[in-house]
């Protein structure tokens, strides 16, 4: 299956979930094929760290959008502005697109665009489109995800994923250290939430 984490609004968590999902789908088992198609080369950066750390198990990404024929393979795919083109082709090739949403009104106009940019740009089938809010305030008075989470779910064809990962410097210390946040955290909020999104993801992928 072809994932594609993307949104037009920068600093969303596209290549925080990319990171972490991937490899989060080695440890369970499958061929993963991580994709880095934003000219930031924020995942590639990551995975370099990882490297230079020797932690295990690897993580290979890969900057040119060529997928393989003959085996199977979960791929996941970090999409940015910079390259519209790029963005273009992988939606195309995407069976689904896995949109993290900050909690603010800038984020929600940003992802209606998104939308119909998708609509518009995809030839073909379109892929089924998953949302969710990435970076809620873990202060249960301010209810502006709740708010933002009502907002998506008026959006027409779009899945909205019943999870939140909130705002929690692990997610920052994930990318300095190289490591997913259930590396580092293992019996960490952060990580049940994170682990939670990945199956809601993955729960019907063989
Ligand atoms: N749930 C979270 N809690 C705390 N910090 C987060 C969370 N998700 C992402 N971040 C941080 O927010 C910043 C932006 O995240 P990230 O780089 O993943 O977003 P992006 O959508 O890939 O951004 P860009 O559009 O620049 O590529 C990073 O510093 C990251 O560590
Ligand atoms: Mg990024």
């Amino acid at each position: 299956m072809v994932t594609v984490i993307g949104n037009l609004k920068g600093g969303s968590g596209k290549s925080t979930v990319t990171f972490n999902l991937a490899l989060w789908l080695v440890q369970a088992g499958k061929t993963v094929l991580a994709y880095d198609l934003d000219l930031q080369r924020t995942l590639s950066d990551v995975v370099q760290v990882r490297q230079e750390e020797g932690y295990e198990p690897p993580l290979t990404v890969y900057t040119d959008l060529n997928l393989p024929k003959h085996f199977q393979y979960e791929a996941v795919m970090d999409v940015g502005t910079g390259n519209m083109a790029l963005m273009k082709r992988a939606l195309s090739l995407a069976d689904r697109v896995v949109v993290p949403v900050v909690p603010s009104q800038a984020d929600i106009w940003s992802t209606q665009r998104f939308l119909y940019f998708i609509a518009s740009e995809v030839r073909g089938k379109p892929p089924e489109i998953s949302m969710f809010i990435n970076r809620a305030d873990t202060h249960s008075s301010i209810r502006e995800s709740e708010q933002a989470y009502q907002a998506l779910t008026t959006l027409p064809g779009v899945k909205v994923l019943d999870i939140r990962l909130h705002q929690r410097v692990v997610y920052r210390r994930s990318f300095s250290e190289g490591l997913a946040v259930f590396e580092l955290e293992p019996s960490g909020k952060a990580t049940k939430e994170f682990e939670k999104l990945a199956k809601l993801l993955y729960s019907s992928s063989g």
